[in-house]
Formats: C-alpha cells, structure tokens, sequence
C-alpha cells in the first residue's frame, strides 16, 4: 500500500532542469576523451551515379590532417559487412557509407576526413575533390512519378468494409479532393554527433552518440562490425531534441566509428546544420480523399488513398490512411497506401509519423464536407462520432474525445464562429476559425528496471531508456517516489547507457507507458522486499503484519499502529549496504481486448492580412484525453511543443529539392523556415480527464506525439473560413492565399 499522491498529477520540475540551464548537462559533442581527433563529412554533389575519382592529396598535406577515408581506402576490419544491422531499419537494403563508388542521393556521405581540430578537418574537407560520372533520369517529385506506386513490401491497411463506391455515388452530399505534403526535415537545436573510442586490447567501443535508445546504436554498430553487443558500450545521456531523427542510428556514428577503429584513436564526429538535411525526412504525400454523407451530414463512405515518398533502397512506410477507417463511425471504407521511389535518401520519422500526414488529410476534408452538408464542422464530428474502433471491430480503453470537443470550444468561443467565409474582420485582418481531431496510438513495449536503495536512504532507478528532451527523467522519478513511497530528493533516475536494464527506444510516444510501468513495477517489488527485510529486523511490529497492511510513506513503512520505521534502519538492521531489485514488465493480455489510443480536438484563429495575405495565429485551443497525466508541467510542454510544430508545418516547413540535380536547396535555417517565437502566440493546453485501468498500470497513455496531430488541419481549414481559399497544398505560404 501506498500512500496518497504526493508526485503523480502534480507539475513537478524537471529534475534535470538545473544541469540544463547551468550547462551541467553534457552534449554528445562535449565529450572529449584524452587524444581525441575531429572528424569532418564531405557529401556526393550529384543525386544518382558513380565516383570516378578522388583528389585528397591536397587534404592530406595540411598540417594536423591525419587521414582521408573513402570507399577505397576503408581498411577491410572497419568495412561494413555485408549482413549489416539496423534494428529499425525498413525492408530493403540500408545504405552503406562508404561500401562502393555507388552514388544513391545527393548528400550522400562520400569522404571523412580526420584531423587534430575541427577546424583543420572542416578545411581540409573542402580540399577533397570528388569526380562523379552522372546518371541522367534521376527522380525526386513523387507527382511525377506516381506510374511507379507500389504495394510491395508496404503493410496493407484494413481491408474495406462495405461498398464505398456505391455509397459515394448513390449520396446526396460528396466530396472529392487531393492533398499534397512537401517533405519536411528535422531540425532538432542539437545536430547529430557522436564520440567513438575503441579499445584495441579488449576489442570494444566505448561511444557517446546521440540516439533516441542506446540500444539502437548498440545493435548497429554491433552489426555492421561484427561484435558482441557487450563489446559495444553507448551512452547518451542527454539529448537536444530528436523527434524520430535519432530513432535509426545516423551515418556519424558509422563515421567515428569506423575512423576509431583504424586510427586507434578517439574520433569525434559532429554534423553541420546542412548535412541535418541529408539523412531523412518526413516523406512527401500525396492524398486522395473522398467522403459522402446524407443530408444531416452522417458519413455514408469514407475513400482515402495516400502515395508516400520512399528511397530507391529502402521501403519506409508509416501508417497513413488507417486513421480514416477508425476515427468515424462509417459502414463503406476504402483505404490505400502505396510508396513512390524517387531518388532521395529513405524517409524517417518524424513526430507523429503518418499519422499527422494522415490525418491533415482526414480532417481537412471533413471540413470540406461540413462546409457541403452546411453543417457546423464540430457537429459533424459529433454526428459521425465512433464509439468503438471502427477498424478492429474493438472497445476503447477509454475515449474521451467528446469531452476534448466539449471543452475545446467552450474555451477557444467556437460558437462566435461564423461559417460564412470573409464574414469577420479584424481591421485589416479577415478571421477565421478552424478545427480539427487529432489521434495517436497508445502502445506498450517490453521494459526492464532497476532499483538500488542504500542504507542511507536514497533510491536509484535505471533503465537503458532515453530523454529527448520530453522529461523522461523527470516522470521517471516521480513515479519511483510514489511508487516507493519516498521524497523525490532522494531519487536519481539513471538512463541512456546501454549496461543499464533494456528498454525500448524513445518514441512512438510509449515511454511513460512502458518505462514508467517498469518502474512501477520494481518499485513495487522493492517494497516487498523491505517489507520481508522489516519482518525479520523489526519482528513485534511487523511479524504479524500483512505486506497489505503497511504503508510505504516518506522513506518508512508503518504498521496499522502507526509506528513506523525508515528504509535506511531496516536495511541498516540487516547488515545491509543496499537492496536490489530488477524487473521486467510487459503489456498485460487483457489489452488485446481493446483499441487504446490519444484524442483531441485543436481549435485555431487565423487573422490574414488581405493586403499581404500574411497570416497569424492567434489563439490555438489544444484539449488532449491522454488517460493520466503524470506531469501537467511537462506534460502541457509537450503539446505546446506539438502544437508549434503543427503551424511549422501548416505554414512554412518545406524542403525544396533543385530537380537539376536532386540536392535540398534550403537546407539552413535561414530559408528552411520553422515556427520561432514570433510565430506562436496564445496555446491553451486542456488536459481533460480520462479514467483507463487497460492501457497500462499506471493509466497514462503518452503524450510526445499527439500535439502535433491535426493543428495543420485546423490551420488550414481556418484558412478557408477566413478568406473562402481551399489551399491544399502545405505549407500555406501567403501566395496561395492571396
Ligand atoms: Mo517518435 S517520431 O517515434 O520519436
């Protein structure tokens, strides 16, 4: 027994905030091992062909150069072998650096050249003259290529279910509309880097690399050099931001990898903002949606078709289009995925991968056909509202998406709205509101922990789990100091190192669920274990005792007498230095029986200048069923975060490829343009409460990826509401409003 809350639902702090601030917090580039040297990436210029040769004499020659690895010169012991291994790799063949003469994207790494400083080896990487034989063909606009789309290797959506055709042809209120995402890229404050040390006598790697699961890493470079995981040590402590780039190992790694071992040296590799754009993104998609209903607005079919953007090499997929078969109650669903190759590096994910794709989609043209029923966009989604999932055939663990609607505009005014378009100005300004759903999957995985309590009092908790930034730290400890029963001064919460107890890597939103249930659990188990040690040192209290009789409070347990006794005298009774315990926890069983999933509901006012076109953003009303909240402070900085992201994404994010020769034109900061302060005014976070007892045993459902999911929707269907503009085509620039 425990007692009352004093961490869980309370806005805690991050306990790692101080170390942040203070610049306590060490970065992957600012580890610096005794004779470390610097490793500098030279890039491919063309998009498809071969190296015919390379000049690296001149690089060579300047002081504090120490070498120049390319294809050809990589010694056979550091050569990727060819049953290379990436955990999360997506079917088809990874790309290999420097494996052969084979040019698969522009910016593909060619060259790394090693020197005593950064400096030196960035200078000297612009000495390297790379020649190339060009392949003439090449492709990077999936709208041009659409005769390729493939199901091969691509997951099948849910099958249909009715007959969507004829329910489209036979109603009275239809849509028909297409969609189109550009490709996005991660742009994170931290770029990737990594900091190799390999030890010649025991044949192992000590490496810092930032990664959003050491185990990822681990498993790579395992992988590709044919090593025991145990000789492969990685650790990643803190990280400045990830969001699906740091899912998959990046090429750094190999990089500082590789040069280590053939120099013998610690090798140091960092990436420039530029080369941020030449490792993956969110894939371009096109959509094709089309929905029917009666003339009340209830859904009679829903058609969504999507082609991704996938690499030459690799089939990335994500889930898109299932999102359509589940979120509306509707009889006729037709739902298609297919995957366009172009000549671009594979896709990755990014924060609420596919399903704020999809759902941009989904909820767009659900305003599409609110407008053409003439039924108030909110209503419609109340009228077509699923009370189970529509694609399994499955309850809910809990669903309070009505409730988010509820609060949503009781909040945001959505009953000032008016939906005739171009019927509310500010000044200059024409207003509009707009709303969209958002829905992202509540999993569970597999997840080990770790607790050590000392004789002084204090708790340890580690898990081989990460924190990019979303507060794992912070949640974890609140969790081990309820769950044990304990002041959360005492806790320390250890992750990203890979001798830790295994854990999942951080994304998919499913941390807290999985992490924090490990912790739950073994701190659970540390307290059986007290409670046995207290039976034995203090038998006239507690040898009549049942474990459910006591209360772990404050760093003691006491009987139902109320004389209590601390942790540190029980084990100090014992003889004891320390109790340890690690536990494995899993999803319970019964969760098959059920769909878990987030909700919301994102309300938005735009206000357009009608001379510019330029467009702010007001207000944004964010309300978020995520079952428990463990932490409203971090857990509102999530969706602020999502939420910033989304009008990133609904209004200026887009990598813009040269067809000439296939290379990211804006890849800076300066013209890829991302939403900054000025850009984000008022965001109201409304967490609305959501009782589940399935999901996991802590009831919290995750919140890293939701935020994001709908605000481009909302943006843009805001957009039509204040100038009658349908732009369906991200981002919405001011061009296309005009
Ligand atoms: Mo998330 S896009 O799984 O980091």
């Amino acid at each position: 027994m425990i007692a009352d809350t004093n961490y869980i639902g309370k806005s805690t702090r991050r306990v790692d905030g101080r170390k942040k601030v203070t610049g306590q917090a060490p970065y992957i580039a600012e580890f610096n091992p005794a004779d470390l040297v610097h490793g500098y990436i030279v890039n491919s210029t063309i998009a498809r062909g071969r190296i015919t040769a390379i000049h690296k004499d001149k690089a060579l020659n300047v002081p504090g150069v120490r070498e120049v690895f390319t294809h050809e010169n990589v010694p056979p012991e550091v050569k990727i072998n060819s049953d290379y291994t990436d955990p999360l790799a997506p079917p088809g063949s990874p790309f290999r650096p420097l494996y052969d003469d084979n040019i698969l994207y522009n910016g593909q790494p060619v060259a790394l050249v090693v020197a005593d400083t950064f400096e030196t080896a960035a200078y000297a990487a612009g000495l390297v003259k790379i020649e190339y034989e060009a392949e003439e063909g090449y492709e990077v606009d999936i709208r041009r290529n659409l005769e390729q789309a493939t199901h091969e290797d691509v997951p099948e959506p849910p099958e249909p279910r009715g007959n969507a055709a004829e329910a489209y042809d036979s109603s009275e209120v239809k849509i028909e509309t297409e969609y189109y995402q550009p490709r996005e890229y991660h742009n994170p404050m931290e770029t990737f880097a990594s900091v190799a040390s390999w030890n010649e006598e025991e044949g192992s790697f000590n490496i810092y690399d930032k990664i959003q699961g050491v185990s990822s890493s681990q498993g790579y470079i395992a992988g590709i050099f044919n090593l025991e995981k145990e000789k492969v040590r990685v650790i990643s402590p803190f990280i400045g931001g990830a969001f699906g780039s740091g899912l998959r190992p990046q090429y750094q790694l190999f990089f500082a990898a590789m040069a280590s071992k053939a120099l013998k040296l610690p090798v140091k590799v960092v990436m420039t903002r530029t080369q941020m754009f030449t490792f993956g993104h969110r894939p371009a998609c096109l959509q094709r949606v089309k929905l029917s209903a009666d003339k009340k607005g209830k859904l009679t079919s829903i058609r969504h078709e999507a082609f991704s953007e996938t690499s030459r090499f690799e089939k990335f997929n994500e889930t898109v289009v299932d999102w359509s078969g589940l979120m509306y109650q509707c009889e006729n669903v037709e739902l298609d995925y297919q995957l366009v190759p172009v000549d671009v590096y594979t896709p990755l994910d990014m924060r609420a991968p596919g399903g704020s794709t999809g759902m941009y989609a989904l909820e767009c043209a659900m305003d599409e056909l609110a407008v053409e029923a003439g039924v108030d966009p909110l209503e419609l989604r109340i009228i077509n509202y699923a009370e189970k999932d529509q694609n399994e055939d499955k309850p809910y663990s809990s669903k309070e998406l009505k409730a988010c609607y509820q609060r949503a505009a009781e909040k945001f005014g959505w009953q000032n709205r008016n939906a005739k378009s171009r019927s509310i100005k500010k000044g200059n300004e024409l207003v509009g509101y707009g709303m969209a759903s958002g829905v992202w999957e509540a999993m569970q995985q597999k997840s080990s922990a770790k607790a050590i309590l000392t004789s002084e009092g204090k708790l340890t908790v580690s898990s081989g789990t990460a924190d990019i930034g979303t507060g794992t730290y912070t949640i974890m400890s609140q969790i081990a100091a309820e769950m044990l029963g304990i002041s959360l001064e005492h806790v320390e919460f250890k992750l990203g190192d890979s001798t830790l107890p295994d854990a999942p890597i951080e994304g998919g939103s499913w941390t807290a669920s999985s992490v924090g249930s490990a912790v739950k659990l073994v701190c659970s188990a540390l307290q059986e274990k007290i409670f046995e040690l207290a039976t034995q040192t203090h038998p006239d209290i507690f040898e009549n005792k049942l474990f459910e009789d006591v209360v772990f409070d404050n760093g003691q347990i006491s009987g139902n007498s109320g004389t209590a006794v601390s942790f540190s005298e029980i084990i100090t009774a014992a003889g004891r230095k320390s109790l340890e315990v690690q536990v494995n926890s899993e999803p319970e069983d019964n969760r098959e029986n059920y769909s878990c999933y987030t909700h919301s509901c994102v309300m938005v006012e735009v206000n357009i200048d009608e001379d510019t076109g330029m467009i702010s953003i007001p207000k944004v009303v964010s309300a978020i069923a995520g079952g428990k909240i463990l932490n409203p402070k971090t857990a509102e900085s999530q969706i602020i975060g999502g939420v910033t992201w989304g009008i990133g994404m609904a209004l200026e994010e887009e990598g813009m490829m040269d067809s000439r020769n296939g290379r990211i034109m804006n890849a800076n900061l300066a013209e890829y343009h991302v939403a900054v302060h000025a850009d984000v005014k008022e965001i109201d976070v409304i967490f609305v409460e959501e009782q589940d007892d399935i999901v996991n045993p802590l009831g919290a459902k995750g919140l890293g990826e939701i935020g994001i999911v709908g605000v481009a929707a909302a943006i843009a269907n805001a957009v039509y509401n204040a100038t009658g503009k349908r732009v369906r085509d991200l981002p919405i620039t001011l061009d296309k409003v005009l």
